[in-house]
């Protein structure tokens, strides 16, 4: 029984197609930079010059987090999870911003989007910096989403081909239909709760292993191959039924579309930036898994590629998911605002398996 209704984002996993409202993501990822895209989602079009100059400002406005914001970061232990970070950081973020200081609704919830979507990053990079014992590095008005992400996060200005690299990944990660996150936010926002609750709910989702973690595991499992063993070890897990991350996908049945843009970039940034054993391992990991399980559909997925993509910008591991809670912003928002649209609140049947007609016992009879 399908969850909703949405206009946002089409995924055919037979064909191995996504598009967003229309659009396939292979046009996009070429074409439009990562703001275009959020517009698209957030306003359902794509921008002119005009409108994405003003959208590009209003992103730009507020980039800065509150001084008090920062600080109730400094109080979170440093061994915590970057996403446990974001999940609080996110909630505490909505007392700042009362749905009070908007006239009206229509303000009030933009307001709150825009605000979300741009200030993401900069919880996400400020993190990172006081984790390591640094002072936050303040957002820069000049450069774009993604460019200004890894400035922060770095406090280098990153060269041409990491902010295209990373601007691409945002795209293909922005949206994908009814997923377990963007679920939770439509629930969270069905009650009219607080639009930093609802992202806030939607990063804690994504959070899980089985959700977002992915990525990481790819690493942690491409450094855990024997040198020279590709073959013998995806041989051993597929005749053992491990599944091998990375691979596989419930709804696609051939190859992640996302996975094929990113695995050209991949290949972009290798050639430029110097092969790594983890890329040769990966390479020859895709060819075996296709000679094993090819024909059962299970192929690279969007986070096959990603990680070790990141990994060569410098990205550290545990911040691979806090990127894909970034990117994923723009879809939760536009899935909250077109739930706003026509709002009915979730309340989902069950089928109630457990006791019946059950009796109190007193105490000591129990
Ligand atoms: N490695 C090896 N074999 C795999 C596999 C993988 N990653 N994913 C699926 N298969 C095989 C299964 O063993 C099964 O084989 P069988 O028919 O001989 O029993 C067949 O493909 C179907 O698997 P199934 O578990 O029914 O697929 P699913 O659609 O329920 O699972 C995932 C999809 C994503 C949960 C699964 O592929 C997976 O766990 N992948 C690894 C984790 C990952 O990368 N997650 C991120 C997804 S974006």
């Amino acid at each position: 029984m399908p969850a909703t209704r949405s206009k946002i984002g089409l995924i055919d996993g037979q064909a191995g197609k996504l598009c967003y409202r229309g659009y396939p993501i292979e046009t996009l990822a070429e074409n439009c930079s990562f703001e275009e895209v959020a517009h698209l989602l957030l306003k359902g079009a794509l921008p002119n010059a005009s409108q994405l100059s003003h959208f590009i400002g209003e992103l730009r406005n507020h980039r800065r987090l509150k001084y008090r914001i920062t600080d109730f970061l400094k109080c979170l232990p440093e061994s915590g999870h970057p996403m446990d970070a974001l999940v609080a950081c996110m909630s505490a973020c909505g007392m700042f911003y009362p749905p009070a200081m908007f006239d009206n609704p229509v303000d009030q919830h933009w307001g709150a989007a825009m605000r979300i979507f741009t200030k993401t990053p900069t919880m996400v990079a400020a993190w990172h910096r006081i984790r390591g014992g640094d002072e936050p590095v303040a957002p820069r008005d000049d450069l774009s989403h993604a460019a200004n992400f890894l400035y922060m996060l770095t406090e280098r200005e990153p060269a041409a081909l990491a902010v295209k690299v990373m601007d691409v990944a945002l795209t293909l990660h922005a949206e994908h239909g009814m997923n377990a996150s963007t679920f939770a936010a439509r629930v969270t926002g069905s009650t009219l709760a607080d639009p930093y609750a609802v992202v806030s709910a939607a990063v804690a989702t994504l959070a899980g292993p089985l959700h977002g973690g992915a990525n990481e595991d790819v690493l942690a499992t491409l450094r855990a191959i024997p040198k020279g063993g590709v073959r013998a070890w995806a041989e051993d897990q597929v005749k053992n039924k491990r599944k091998v991350p990375g691979f596989g996908h419930r709804v696609y049945k051939v190859k992640d579309p996302r996975a094929t843009v990113l695995q050209k970039l991949a290949t972009q940034v290798f050639e430029q930036l110097g092969s790594t054993p983890i890329y040769d391992v990966a390479v020859e990991l895709e060819k075996a898994m296709e000679d094993l399980v090819g024909d059962k559909g299970v192929y690279p997925n969007v986070d096959f590629y990603s990680g070790i993509v990141y990994e060569k910008l410098g990205v550290p591991t545990d911040c691979f998911t806090p990127i894909f809670a970034m990117a994923r912003t723009a879809g939760w928002l536009a899935h909250w605002l077109e739930q706003l649209e026509d709002n009915r609140i979730f309340r989902p049947s069950q089928i109630y398996e457990g006791n019946r007609d059950q009796v109190v016992q007193p105490i000591e009879k129990r």
